[in-house]
């Protein structure tokens, strides 16, 4: 026996219960410090503010700084461009158009539709045209301004309306779902309806713009310090831009001060014309486009128009839908293919439609390009499901949530999507049951109509309750594979690295409480690195709620690998038999010797086992053909639901949100205080998009809310007053996800869909529940008073 081993069993005691428990031990005592809420990692730091983001990092000598000049025109031509005075203001370096970018395509799949820097065509008010670098980034911006361009100008297209009477055109291919006869279950029903809703889009409003840092090192290598989701992909692009093979760029992310999609493709232009720059002029270029700029040149989520018709019998039982939702996409495809797939995906949210018929139309406007954002479309799809629901209940005469259950997926044959994936998984009755009890729904709906019919002043309320259920994978199915790096260093501390990037959601918190896990170590011991394309390649952006499924699940099995190595070993040197060897608590159980962790791992090392190691999964079952409509697009779905009670006044349309509960699922948390920190943010985010947050173009396609003075987010006096937030704790994945977790980024955001209706509610009052007031999204106070005087209005004529 080594010194080592020998040091170890003194510390032991030869305890007999401890030796059978290295055989059979406990599920929570193995599994920690997973399951466990501990803070994010980078808590201290963030509250501090001294966590670094891109633009704190120190800027070696001869740094310059880029700045774009954008178009003033929505659509047309260039017919004449002057930059002389540009170049002629003082700290200006060089400047840039497009003409000198060989290969001068920012779209993300390399399809040529999307310039960094438009040559000829502006198809956006806003839309990158020069690039000006100068010693300051002040003076960069000021020297844009002197810049002489003549249009020749076309009247834009920039509404889904708009889109439609012009013919149409789209972005990419739209899709069908479609199971049944939608048409024949709709004209043989007994009663139907048509409506049509708009739902607006909305701005990231990360708190961190976009920016990127390009550093050139030696022998036209280049690293990119980039507030990107998708650092393989940002990586590729900037490859393709300096015409360089992908293995002379590094794209380096410590962390995102906010993303919400907006940095999944949208980042990748700054980081390649930073690159572009910095290796035409040999010196370390960073841009960053001020708020106003940001928010008028890069994507926000899709806008939509959902028209409907539904067929339905007077228990308030769907027998068929059809439903169209058409996108403003912008000038370019983007992401709008799978966003506006997703919003198929999600027409059903949480009901089972016995026939039904789904068509997107990503239609091509004269806006910017729209993009990723939370949810993904599947939140427009669910607003046009939820719509449907609520008509039938105003048609019918019966309480909302009646209808709703009375259309859940259940059992036998209404478990079929309409993709004809089955719901397998369907928890939402135990979710309702349980959140019914807690927020007395009942009880609340019935004081609050009472209070509303004797109400002799001018404030209303009302109340809903809304589900969830949200399709988890991406639905590219090549996009659902992940990569992890793990080494053990011979001090026992523990370096990881994986494929997926931080925004805050708290994703490298759980992955590193996932390697800990696996060697037994508190979680301090396990160092969190900066995500880089030159240690984990070739990764999916981190988005669709799967960082911590897909990556925690790659860096479990790269530490699994490794401890599989020390158990080997051990085995072997110690002649015990693996299964009574067990890593907890800093030691490793072996047979009935315990030593510590750090010992065996030094002990290792002078064996030469290797203590590093790789991981990489793939979600498996999934798969989808576009073409047919069919196959098994989500690995699981999440499910949740939430209760808002408002209060409106008639008079101006304000409102205040009085009290929200939310009982969620994440399955067996990872780490239940950063997914209540999650459904809480994605919730408020989501309420955002569907009340306050309103994007306004005028005629001419320019965008008058471009900056928190004219966009209104939610603040700390918007949240509810009474705010209630629970994880459904009894949950588990029904796979074998990592731990029996399931994602959380994305699905709390369409919680929110509560409080829309619970406004659609209170307005609905003041014509006595007889007529649906058909609220568009986002529902502003302004919008609120119109509707209260249109019902009114329409009340009077009536009776
Ligand atoms: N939470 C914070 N704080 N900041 C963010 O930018 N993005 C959301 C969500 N939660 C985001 C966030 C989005 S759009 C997604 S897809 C997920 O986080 C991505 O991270 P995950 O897959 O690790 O959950
Ligand atoms: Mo999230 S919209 O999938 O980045």
């Amino acid at each position: 026996m080594n010194e080592v081993l020998a040091r170890g069993s003194d510390r032991s005691h030869d305890d007999q219960a401890k030796v059978e428990g290295a055989a059979a031990l406990s599920d929570a005592h193995e599994h920690a410090p997973v399951h466990q809420p501990k803070r994010h990692d980078s808590a201290h730091l963030h509250v501090a503010g001294r966590a670094p983001y891109t633009d704190d990092l120190p800027e070696p000598p001869g740094t310059l700084h880029a700045y774009l000049g954008l178009s003033t025109i929505a659509n047309g031509r260039i017919r004449a461009i002057d930059l002389e005075k540009v170049r002629r203001q003082p700290g200006v370096r060089a400047v840039i158009t497009g003409d000198e970018l060989s290969h001068n395509d920012a779209s993300a799949w390399q399809i040529g539709d999307e310039p960094f820097l438009t040559t000829g065509k502006i198809d956006f008010l806003g839309q990158p045209i020069f690039m000006v670098i100068a010693d300051s980034r002040k003076a960069a911006r000021h020297a844009c301004a002197h810049a002489h361009i003549q249009y020749d100008e076309e009247a834009p297209i920039l509404t889904v309306d708009e889109a439609r009477d012009a013919g149409g055109k789209t972005v990419i291919d739209g899709m069908t779902l479609e199971r049944g006869d939608a048409d024949a279950a709709i004209a043989g029903a007994p009663r139907k309806l048509t409506g049509s809703m708009l739902i607006g889009g909305q701005d990231h409003f990360y708190l961190e713009g976009q920016i990127a840092f390009a550093v050139p090192g030696e022998d036209g290598t280049m690293t990119v310090y980039s507030s990107t989701q998708h650092p393989s992909e940002t990586q590729m692009l900037i490859a393709h831009t300096l015409h360089r093979p992908a293995a002379m760029v590094t794209v380096e992310v410590r962390r995102m001060g906010g993303a919400f999609g907006g940095k999944e493709s949208q980042a990748n232009l700054f980081a390649a014309l930073a690159a572009f720059a910095a290796d035409r002029l040999g010196v370390p270029i960073k841009i960053r486009p001020d708020r106003d700029d940001d928010m008028v040149a890069t994507g926000k989520r899709h806008d939509f128009r959902a028209d409907y018709e539904v067929g339905f019998d007077d228990d308030g039982r769907v027998h068929g839908v059809k439903f169209v939702y058409g996108a403003r996409c912008g000038f370019s495809a983007d992401l709008s293919g799978p966003v506006t797939d997703r919003a198929l995906f999600h027409c059903d949210n949480a009901y089972y439609w016995p026939a039904v018929r789904a068509v997107s139309q990503p239609l091509f406007t004269n806006t910017v390009s729209n993009t990723a954002f939370r949810g993904f479309g599947g939140p427009q799809g669910m607003m046009g499901a939820e719509r449907v629901i609520d008509e039938v209940a105003f048609a019918t005469g019966l309480d909302p949530l009646e209808v709703r259950q009375r259309n859940f997926y259940g059992e036998g044959d209404r478990t079929t999507t309409p993709y004809h994936q089955q719901v397998e998984d369907f928890i939402l009755p135990r979710i309702i049951d349980e959140l019914l009890e807690s927020s007395k729904y009942e009880h609340r709906r019935k004081a609050l109509q009472e209070a509303n019919r004797s109400a002799r002043g001018f404030k209303r309320r009302g109340i809903a309750l809304t589900p969830v259920k949200f399709g988890i994978s991406f639905t590219a199915t090549h996009l659902n594979q992940a990569g992890a790096l793990v080494h053990v260093y011979t001090d026992g501390s523990i370096h990881l690295n994986h494929g997926g990037t931080e925004m805050g959601q708290g994703l490298n918190t759980k992955v590193a409480q996932v390697v800990a896990a696996v060697f037994g170590v508190p979680l301090e011991q396990v160092r969190i690195t900066a995500t880089s394309t030159g240690k984990v390649p070739n990764t999916s952006a981190t988005a669709a709620s799967s960082g911590a499924d897909m990556n925690g699940m790659a860096a479990k099995i790269a530490a699994e690998t490794i401890r599989q190595r020390l158990v080997d070993y051990a085995a072997e040197e110690h002649g015990v038999p693996a299964e009574q060897i067990a890593f907890r608590e800093s030691n490793v159980l072996i047979g009935n010797r315990e030593v510590l962790f750090s010992d065996l791992v030094k002990e290792a090392y002078a064996a030469r086992i290797q203590l590093s190691s790789t991981g990489y999964y793939r979600t498996p079952k999934i798969h989808w053909d576009r073409a047919s409509g069919k196959g098994h697009p989500f690995y699981y779905f999440a499910y949740g639901a939430a209760v808002a009670e408002v209060e409106i006044d008639t008079l101006t349309g304000e409102y205040t949100v009085e009290r929200v509960d939310i009982l969620h699922e994440t399955g067996k948390s990872l780490n239940p205080a950063i997914d209540i920190g999650q459904i809480e943010g994605g919730f408020a985010q989501g309420m955002g998009w569907l009340t306050t947050e309103e994007l306004v173009w005028d005629e001419k396609g320019r965008l008058r809310t471009h900056a928190p003075s004219t966009y209104k987010i939610p603040v700390a006096s918007d949240m509810p007053r009474e705010f209630n937030v629970r994880l459904a704790d009894w949950a588990r994945a029904n796979e074998p996800t990592v731990f029996r977790s399931k994602a959380v980024g994305e699905p709390p955001f369409m919680l929110a869909m509560s409080v829309f209706h619970a406004l659609s509610d209170a307005v609905a009052s003041v014509a006595h529940h007889m007529i649906h007031p058909r609220l568009d999204a986002p529902a502003t106070p302004e919008r609120i008073l119109m509707a209260v005087e249109r019902l009114r209005a329409e009340a009077k004529t009536e009776s």
